[in-house]
């Protein structure tokens, strides 16, 4: 689990030789090229991973099928994800991906985790679901066991089973309802033409998501079948940020946060339970960036006292929504100081340079995030904007969990050639690779991730050794602690040399 070091002084010494030899006859040296080439694939993400002799068939056999990838039209990462998911699962990288062990999710959201078409045709048509449409165009759902009351933006509640039966077409309907619960349109250009556009539209389908998966018996089946996603698609452990939102019954009684934390708890343990090469779960307790200092003091003291009497499940704590529209991670300082303060070892996973507006105070935030010890960066896309901001981050072995396909889907750039990753890829610079919310994005586990990571925004300079790395450091920099590290690090060897095996001609 080595990262790529840096060249060494002697070889940078004979280098220098070389060129001076060559200078003077004028003509490059094609040794001294193929040195230097190698030198700088050396440094790159899996750069150092030395691949077996059953590896290097496998490796040969994906490099042939990217350079035939890449020579497609359409080029699938050129794309928007929306356009490009038809052609991704028709690719043989695609359907190998789906099989590697890709280790750990370290970048999820707890109410985004499942597909929209899993909600609606198994939730929804559960008994007392009913639904109300709202003046912006949106809907509401809620459980209840009697008709629910008004409010300023449902004024009518329909019960989903009588809705349904008056229908001429009811699965017309329920794809509008599926359109609701994600982002996921066939047109992404004409539907979500800014970035604010986009974001409304997101913040839109949570509120929708949130009536359903909060009720406390669907979150359990819930979070069940989101792991199921997961575990399909070869991962094995899953760190996801939450609320802990407050899960309510039929009557309109609301549990409190224990409940929450302790159905997490039996959910991971049953799942593992009846899958054992799934490791479980960690919760990173977040809150919202746009609540005032005194909100988030509690919310970290609340994360303190969860820590406390759930380590095994408590992983840490974050900040979450849209940066450029919340406070910078600096307004909140004493609230984040906190547990310093209170001599206790609180870990951040903040959410840090998730934006594309150089030079404002949210561009700040990954510095910021560094001076308050975080141990990751969720997204860290303006990273390669800030090189001393990386250069901290790598020595203090702070890793970028990269979402791709949230980040085109956000509107911060378009072809995935141009995702500033492929700076820190190249650079051997410690990053995970997530998905940030499968529901809302159209995903299924983190294999459409790996794709754009490995095909677009790799290149063909992205190998096996690329994808062994990252699978790598999603164990390395997870929180889990180093006992548990090791434990999910040889299960991942098991499935990984099965995975190699199962291809090795
Ligand atoms: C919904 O999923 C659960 C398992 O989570 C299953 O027991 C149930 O039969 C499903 N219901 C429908 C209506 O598909
Ligand atoms: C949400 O569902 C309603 C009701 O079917 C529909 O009219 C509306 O267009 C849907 N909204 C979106 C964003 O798809
Ligand atoms: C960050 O870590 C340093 C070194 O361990 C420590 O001195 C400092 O108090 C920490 N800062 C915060 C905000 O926790
Ligand atoms: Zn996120």
């Amino acid at each position: 689990m080595a990262l790529s070091s840096h060249s060494s002084l002697p070889a940078i010494l004979s280098m220098m030789a070389l060129v001076l030899v060559h200078l003077c006859s004028g003509a490059p040296d094609p040794r001294q090229r193929e040195m230097l080439m190698q030198q700088e694939a050396s440094r790159k993400t899996g750069g150092t991973v030395a691949l077996n002799p059953a590896e290097l068939q496998l490796n040969a056999y994906l490099h042939k099928l990217k350079v035939q990838e890449m020579a497609s039209v359409p080029f699938p990462p050129s794309m928007h994800f929306f356009k490009a998911r038809p052609y991704i699962q028709q690719s043989a990288i695609f359907k190998l991906l789906r099989k590697m062990p890709k280790g750990a999710a370290l970048h999820l959201h707890s109410l985004s985790l499942v597909s929209a078409e899993w909600l609606v045709r198994n939730v929804t048509y559960r008994p007392h679901c009913y639904i109300c449409f709202t003046w912006g165009g949106s809907v509401r759902f809620l459980f209840s066991s009697r008709q629910p009351f008004p409010t300023y933006n449902c004024w009518r509640w329909h019960l989903l089973t009588s809705l349904r039966a008056s229908m001429v077409d009811p699965a017309q309907f329920d794809n509008s309802l599926i359109q609701n619960l994600t982002l996921f349109t066939e047109d992404p250009g004409a539907a979500y033409p800014s970035e604010d556009e986009v974001w409304a539209r997101f913040e839109e389908a949570f509120h929708a998501l949130a009536g359903l998966v909060t009720y406390a018996p669907v979150f359990r089946d819930y979070l069940y079948q989101g792991l199921e996603e997961f575990y399909a698609d070869n991962v094995m452990y899953v760190e996801m940020r939450s609320g802990l939102s407050r899960m309510y019954e039929l009557d309109g009684s609301i549990h409190d946060r224990i409940w929450s934390v302790k159905a997490y708890q039996d959910v991971s343990a049953k799942f593992s339970a009846e899958h054992p090469d799934f490791l479980g779960i960690r919760i990173i307790v977040s809150s919202h960036r746009i609540q005032s200092v005194s909100t988030t003091k509690s919310a970290v003291k609340g994360a303190i006292e969860l820590q406390k009497n759930f380590p095994e499940l408590i992983a840490g704590f974050d900040l979450v929504g849209r940066e450029d529209d919340g406070r910078p991670l600096w307004y909140f300082r004493e609230a984040l100081t906190l547990p310093a303060q209170l001599g206790v070892y609180l870990p951040y996973y903040f959410h840090a340079g998730e934006t594309d507006r150089q030079g404002t105070d949210v561009d700040a935030n990954m510095l910021d995030a560094l001076l308050f010890n975080t141990s990751r960066i969720g997204h860290g896309y303006a990273l390669p904007h800030h090189p001393l901001v990386k250069e901290l981050a790598r020595k203090n072995g702070v890793a970028v969990e990269v979402c791709p396909i949230s980040n085109q889907v956000l509107k911060l750039l378009s072809d995935m050639r141009n995702h500033p990753a492929a700076v820190l890829m190249t650079e051997g610079h410690p990053v995970v690779i997530s998905s940030d919310d499968p529901t809302l994005f159209g995903t299924t586990g983190l294999s459409y991730d790996f794709y754009e990571a490995f095909v677009g925004i790799g290149g063909l300079s992205a190998n096996l050794g690329t994808l062994k790395e990252l699978a790598m450091n999603s164990i390395k920099y997870s929180s889990l602690s180093t006992v548990r590290k090791k434990t999910l690090y040889d299960m991942w060897q098991k499935k990984w040399d099965k995975f190699i095996s199962d291809h090795y001609q």
